[in-house]
């Protein structure tokens, strides 16, 4: 029997109507404009509505991108939600989208996947392992988040950063000779020993945040700093392994299409890609950090302007808490 590959056959993404400016922010908190776009290189991002929540973030991705498959959600066999801001600590999201896009009949399994800003990532290999096992034909992915629900609107060294929205793509089992947009590996990586450096103030298993009643979950918290060094380091390997894999060259890629936490590390990687920034998919000036919705996000918007054209070499990474990184390399 011929060996089976992941194809891609839709992609679809939906951001919530409020933009959060970065004039906005500097009446909230001290800082300015001007500080935000230097160090970040965002200048809005947007904020879901009152009731707006992640699985419905996650059901116009999904539908945009079935439509772009033109494949009835009824014809799905997995559905795989990656996202750190669930509707409620349980049920999966996943299952609460399975029944919003009136597919609970199929009973066809859905689950969540945490792993923060690289849970696209982590999300697309499982689907891609799945595939590639011939557990599942047809599966959507979707990386979706509310990140306004976790933030501390009074810390300046957060609030600036996060935005909510919602990223997905179709994939469907091929035959190895198949022609059509492959993914050709997938790396995913952990290294717990840094959990500190960015986390949540509070819990389940570990409780509230000092000082607070009751199971709150706390605020995103971070080390700004050492994050960065960390996320630029990991990335640059990733990048390297995920070529030599395949035994390509750097200079064969066309898209570079990261996860948009900061433009200064976005242009660090591409540097070490040799790559002109003109072949990086930017969305971070109007998103900021979407965490898990970032890369479906940022490839939506270049298949959809065309940017992305068949037969190009595509690498997709992230990098997030955990710490967790993961790349793709997918020949369109
Ligand atoms: O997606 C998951 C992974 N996350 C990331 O990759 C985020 C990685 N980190 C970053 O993007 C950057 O570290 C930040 C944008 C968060 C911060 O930029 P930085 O250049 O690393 O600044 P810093 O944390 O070293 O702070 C420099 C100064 C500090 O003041 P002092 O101590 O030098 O007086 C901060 O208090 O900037 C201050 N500062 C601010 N000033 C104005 C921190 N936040 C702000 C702010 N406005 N919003």
């Amino acid at each position: 029997m011929e060996q089976l590959t992941s194809h891609i056959i839709g992609t679809g993404s939906y951001l919530p109507e409020k933009r959060l400016t970065n004039a906005d922010l500097s009446q909230m908190v001290d800082t300015t404009e001007e500080w935000i776009f230097s160090r970040t290189g965002i200048r809005e991002r947007r904020i879901a509505a009152p009731g707006e929540l992640t699985s419905d973030l996650a059901v116009e991705a999904a539908k945009r991108a079935l439509d772009a498959a033109d494949l009835p959600a009824d014809q799905l066999d997995l559905i795989i939600l990656a996202t750190t801001t669930g509707d409620l600590l349980y049920p999966a999201t996943a299952t609460i989208v399975q029944h919003k896009l009136g597919i609970s009949a199929t009973n066809i399994p859905a689950f969540d996947i945490q792993a923060v800003c690289s849970g696209f990532m982590f999300a697309l290999s499982t689907a891609d392992a799945y595939i590639r096992s011939g557990l599942a034909r047809r599966i959507l992915v979707i990386g979706a988040e509310t990140n306004s629900r976790i933030i501390d609107w009074s810390d300046r060294g957060t609030c600036i950063l996060f935005g909510d929205g919602a990223g997905a793509v179709v994939v469907e089992a091929a035959a190895k000779s198949a022609s059509g947009s492959t993914i050709l590996s997938t790396h995913i990586h952990s290294d717990g020993a840094h959990c500190d450096l960015l986390q949540t103030t509070g819990g389940i298993s570990s409780g509230p945040p000092e000082g607070q009643k009751g199971p709150g979950l706390g605020f995103v918290s971070m080390r700004g700093n050492e994050v960065y060094k960390q996320a630029v380091k990991a990335l640059g390997q990733i990048v390297d392994k995920t070529l030599e894999a395949n035994q390509l060259q750097r200079e064969q890629l066309d898209w570079l299409v990261p996860h948009q936490a900061n433009i200064r590390i976005i242009q660090s990687t591409a540097k070490r890609l040799k790559m002109d920034i003109k072949q990086v998919v930017l969305t971070v000036e109007q998103h900021g950090n979407t965490s898990a919705a970032s890369v479906p996000l940022a490839l939506d918007e270049a298949v959809r302007d065309g940017r992305i054209q068949a037969g190009q070499l595509i690498l997709l990474e992230a990098f997030g808490a955990g710490f967790t990184w993961g790349s793709a390399l997918i020949r369109w």
